[in-house]
């Protein structure tokens, strides 16, 4: 049996129970896309900011120049936003707070020209300045991207296993000419290169909320890692972009998010950007002259210490998907920003992963020093859920509106992907399952579409499946949101209303992450295995024997308990 076969039988039963629920598709904000998936009510329009007032102290003429630059949807990026405040708020900017100002632009941007110079830019360019962020991308701009060595998984492997991955294999944000040439067409008929308020709004939330999580932890203000990694994540972006040749046609949506819902650590983000080949791109950082602040940098991107720590670190079974030890219960904390109902929701959602896993959460009423989950509630018409995937340092923040359809749904999803589950619809064999309609996406999204990298998931051979609570919904993130931008290739229509079910894990669901964490000392020697495991190779005689010495896990050889 082929495996869409076996889907199909495993599928049916699912398909009539959520028929029944009634799933539409929806779209918030035309394009903004999904965050957290699931389904809910239609958001209100975003009111926009009020318009910067003008700080005294500068020339009118000049400034009103300047503020029209800085509105994000005529200059084609919202990078700047943090500019944009410092004009609304700073009423008196006298000399030195211009100074620290711009030392603070040039702490997070050692790559412009202007701060290049190692003095500090005036205000005229500050014009030119912002100009070039529209142009070829922000990479340049930011710090240096450390190189990191990361291991060819298939180094060592038989060139015919090699051979028989097919798409499984690509490598990470390979991008199909029939595809660009359709995204190119839709960014004929409609804009693709402005930046939605709605996304600008977002980056802005989330700055302030993981500033305000991680300050915590650390004692020290902690907005700056916090903006370079939501810089990284635009670079990323446009690193996708720029590898179907899609640079100029497309800016992709800075609002601080990766695939819709999930956020990047550094680390994550640095190794996406070393598989784009953007390692080295950036700047070191230059020295300015004095200011009276202190220019402590939190980030650190080179010491030596740590690049050896990360080579060795990255490899699979502790590569940087970080999982969590499964032998004490994962702590976790219910911010009071939740309200009774509200935590009763997180509640379920931890009871179900609980209660079909071996995986132990235990609730505390205040964080504890070590690795945990905070959830938060955060109330925004602009998304569900947002997670990092795996286990983050020093904690994980899960942030829920518990605005959508099924809020122990997203919890759960949510969760998982704080486990270190990614999403369905991003597997490396989506293709044998889904088809995009790469006509009807919002190419400013386009990483809501883009595979994962495949040295950094495996399946371990679990099926792909239509009613996975980490799959999205079949409208995700659409141009003409009636129609789909995700379409089953297995009885398609009843499997449409399937995808982004949010009802309860699907049995793969439960099987993934008993896989990842039920099975100790059972271990794939390989990131492959799961695909290889998937084309049925455990039991081919010509490479059984590799997987039963390399591939116990995905193979399910490791049954002694
Ligand atoms: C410069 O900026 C830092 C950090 O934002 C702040 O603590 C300090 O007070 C500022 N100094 C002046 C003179 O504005
Ligand atoms: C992008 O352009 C390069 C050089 O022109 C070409 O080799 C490559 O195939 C293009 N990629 C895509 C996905 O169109
Ligand atoms: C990075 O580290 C190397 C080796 O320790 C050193 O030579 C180099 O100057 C450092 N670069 C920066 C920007 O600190
Ligand atoms: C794909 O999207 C385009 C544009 O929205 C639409 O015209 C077309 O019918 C869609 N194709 C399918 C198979 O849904």
């Amino acid at each position: 049996m082929t495996p869409s076969w076996v889907f199909f039988l495993a599928s049916a039963g699912i398909i009539s129970e959520v028929t029944s629920q009634g799933f539409k598709p929806w779209n918030p904000l035309g394009n903004l896309g999904h965050l957290g998936g699931g389904n809910r009510p239609p958001p209100p329009e975003p009111k926009d900011i009020p318009p910067p007032i003008p700080p005294p102290g500068f020339p009118l003429k000049n400034l009103l120049k300047i503020s029209e630059i800085l509105d994000p949807r005529k200059a084609g990026g919202d990078i700047l936003s943090d500019f944009k405040d410092f004009h609304k708020k700073q009423k008196k900017l006298g000399r030195k707070e211009w100074q620290n100002k711009t030392k603070q632009f040039c702490h997070r941007f050692p790559g412009h020209p202007s701060c290049r110079k190692g003095k500090f830019p005036d205000q005229k360019e500050l014009e030119e300045m912002i100009g070039q962020f529209s142009k070829g991308g922000i990479g340049k701009f930011l710090k240096k991207v450390p190189k990191i060595h990361i291991e060819d998984p298939l180094a060592r492997v038989d060139p015919k296993l090699k051979q028989l991955l097919d798409n499984a294999g690509r490598e990470f944000g390979h991008l199909n000419t029939e595809f660009v040439s359709k995204i190119k067409d839709i960014c004929k008929r409609k804009k693709c290169k402005e930046q939605p308020e709605s996304a600008k709004k977002l980056r802005e939330l989330f700055t302030q909320k993981l500033t305000d999580f991680e300050t915590k932890f650390a004692g020290k203000d902690k907005s700056d890692t916090v903006q370079l990694r939501f810089d990284r994540t635009l670079q990323i972006k446009e690193a996708l972009l720029e590898k179907g040749n899609l640079t100029a046609d497309v800016a992709p949506v800075d609002n601080g998010v990766f695939d819709l819902d999930t956020m990047l650590t550094e680390e994550q983000a640095n190794i996406l950007l070393n598989e784009l080949n953007k390692a080295g791109e950036g700047s070191d950082e230059i020295p300015l002259p004095e200011t009276d602040s202190d220019d402590e940098d939190g980030s650190e991107t080179n010491s030596t210490g740590k690049s050896r720590a990360r080579k060795s670190a990255l490899y699979f079974e502790g590569n940087l998907i970080k999982k969590w030890d499964p032998s004490s219960p994962i702590q976790y904390v219910l911010d009071d920003s939740l309200e009774a109902l509200d935590k009763n929701d997180v509640r379920a959602a931890i009871y179900e992963i609980e209660k079909n896993t071996c995986i132990r959460f235990k609730e505390l009423a205040s964080p504890p020093s070590g690795s945990h989950i905070v959830y938060y509630k955060v109330d925004s018409p602009t998304f569900c859920g947002l997670s990092y995937v795996g286990r983050a340092e020093p904690a994980n923040p899960v942030y829920l509106s518990f605005g959508c359809e099924n809020n122990k749904g997203v919890a759960i999803h949510e969760t998982m992907h704080a486990l270190g589950v990614a999403h369905q619809h991003l597997r490396n064999d989506r293709d044998q399952f889904i088809t995009i309609n790469w006509s009807n996406i919002d190419p400013q999204q386009y990483d809501a579409f883009v595979v994962v990298d495949s040295k950094l998931y495996t399946s371990y051979g679990v099926k792909y499946a239509y009613d996975s609570i980490m799959h999205y919904n079949g409208y995700t993130a659409a141009q003409n949101i009636a129609i789909p931008t995700m379409n089953p290739k297995v009885n398609s229509a009843a499997n449409l209303k399937v995808l982004g079910q949010r009802q309860k894990m699907g049995s793969t669901d439960i099987e993934l992450l008993k896989k990842m964490y039920c099975q100790p000392g059972c271990e794939d020697k390989n990131v492959y295995c799961g695909a290889w495991a998937l084309k049925d190779l455990c039991k081919d005689p010509g490479h059984d024997q590799y997987m039963a010495a390399n591939c116990k896990k995905s193979c399910n050889l490791c049954f002694a308990g």
